[in-house]
């Protein structure tokens, strides 16, 4: 006679009892709302702990949030308080116990503790619940992450990223790799990281640009994400050595159209951000209410009708000198949406720019400027698509045509008008978290003098 059970029931048998008299389901912090009135174990570091009449609290992190865990009981030889007792702030531990709902709770449910098992009792953890110099934090940077407010501030980062991945993909733009070591410089001369490449001289890259035109003449619509590096001598809040970009590149799209897709991939950050991130901004109690209401179009300005906005501010900016921080901070601090500067005097911007055909001393460029005055998230333009300016634009630049043989060469085989920008992650993250500095909108930041941790 034939078995009424079948392998695979039994497998499942067996998995069934092992489950339920086995080890408890471990489960993440994020998720663990979907387990009422169920034994799970979290595994995480001891954020901070109190007593309260017959109870005793532990906030447990885990990386994806912060759980209230408790033990309850009168009786001081009850077996969890002397562990309770040993925890110190970052002590990494398991812990297991039933899942109950709790209004008081934050997150909506507390732990209510049958074990801890203790892995390592952290001793003398330097980041304390008191206010720290910022010196000291950056010293600590790798364990200032753990905090809270960095901790939201690079889940923002990470939303944005993916967001910005979204956007690209979802548009059929396609991820060109571009190089970090390069020959050759793309946003002038005084801000190269240099580099021995073997024999000859290297530079990091500052941009992925002049090589994302090369891939957008292949692929049409290209973009790259990666690290890019700027010696700025500088100390400001704005700028870091190493920072991310993401650049478009579109072979045929003129000023407007790369304009109008930097526009929409602002407003598609943000309400990605704004819609899942929501708990991360209120944790850096960022007011929502002036990024959602941001809307296209964004205010243009050309360069010479803000000059008269800037001098009625009171900057001392004349015809042909570029915008520092106080010109970026003025405008954007007039507008609630980002505000787009567009054609700027040509000798203030790169080699590569189109000049304006009506008026060749003025380049086809643009800066997006962020609200709340925190500077430009944007910079990008057209590009020279004609050969001979080309050359001569390299020339008057004092750059050596040999390293940009490759580059001219996109101008002689079936040269097109095309048009790109580059947005900075950190500015944008700094702009949506409002944070001050851009030091904490990366995990770890290279800064004027500081490469360490
Ligand atoms: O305006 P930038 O220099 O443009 C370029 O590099 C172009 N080649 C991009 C392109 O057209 N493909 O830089 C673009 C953006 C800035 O608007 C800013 O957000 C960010 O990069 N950025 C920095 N962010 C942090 N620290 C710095 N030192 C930065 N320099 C630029």
């Amino acid at each position: 006679m034939e078995s009424r059970f079948d392998g695979r029931i039994w497998i499942d048998l067996a998995a069934h009892i092992l489950y339920n008299f086995g080890a408890m389901k471990w489960v993440y912090i994020e998720e663990i709302g979907a387990y009422p009135d169920q034994d799970v174990e979290v595994r995480g570091w001891v954020y901070n702990k109190r007593s309260s009449g017959k109870v005793r609290f532990i906030l447990v992190r885990d990386g994806t949030g912060i759980l209230q865990t408790t033990i309850f009981g009168t009786d001081e030889s009850h077996p969890l308080f002397k562990k309770f007792d040993a925890l110190t702030q970052e002590t990494s531990l398991i812990v297991r116990g039933r899942v109950r709902e709790d209004k008081r709770a934050p997150g909506g449910v507390e732990l209510s503790l049958q074990d801890i098992e203790i892995l390592q009792v952290a001793q003398d953890y330097p980041i304390t619940p008191k206010e720290h110099s910022t010196p000291f934090l950056m010293e600590h940077r790798h364990l200032w992450l753990r905090s809270r407010k960095q901790h939201a501030v690079l889940q923002v980062r990470a939303e944005v990223i993916k967001a910005i991945r979204d956007f690209f993909d979802g548009r059929g733009f396609r991820l060109m790799d571009t190089p970090i070591l390069t020959p050759s410089a793309c946003e002038g001369t005084t801000t190269l990281f240099e580099t021995q490449y073997f024999d000859q001289k290297a530079y990091l890259s500052q941009s992925g640009q002049l090589y994302n035109e090369a891939t957008a003449m292949a692929f049409g619509k290209v973009y790259c994400f990666g690290p890019t590096f700027r010696a700025e001598k500088s100390k400001t809040r704005r700028h870091l050595i190493e920072f991310w970009m993401v650049e478009p590149e579109v072979a045929f799209a003129l000023l407007e159209d790369t304009i109008e897709l930097g526009e929409d991939l602002i407003l598609f950050i943000l309400e990605r951000v704004l819609t899942r991130r929501k708990s991360d901004l209120e944790e850096l109690e960022r007011d929502a209410a002036p990024l959602e209401q941001v809307k296209k179009p964004f205010l243009r300005l050309t360069y010479e009708e803000a000059l008269p906005k800037l001098q009625e501010k009171g900057s001392t900016i004349q015809w042909g000198d570029d915008f520092g921080a106080p010109e970026e901070t003025i405008i954007s601090d007039i507008y609630p949406s980002p505000v787009c500067i567009t054609h700027f005097p040509a000798k203030i911007k790169a080699f590569y720019m189109q000049p304006d055909p009506e008026r060749p001393d003025l380049a086809l460029a643009v800066d997006f400027l962020a609200s709340e005055g925190y500077g430009e998230l944007i910079g990008g333009s057209q590009r020279i698509h004609d050969l001979d300016i080309l050359e001569q634009r390299i020339k008057e630049n004092n750059l050596p045509r040999e390293a940009y043989q490759w580059y001219l060469d996109l101008r002689k085989y079936g040269t097109v008008p095309h048009s790109g920008f580059g947005l900075g992650v950190e500015r944008t993250v700094a702009w949506i978290s409002k944070i001050k500095h851009i030091r904490e909108t990366i995990p770890f930041p290279r800064l004027l003098y500081r490469i360490y941790p």
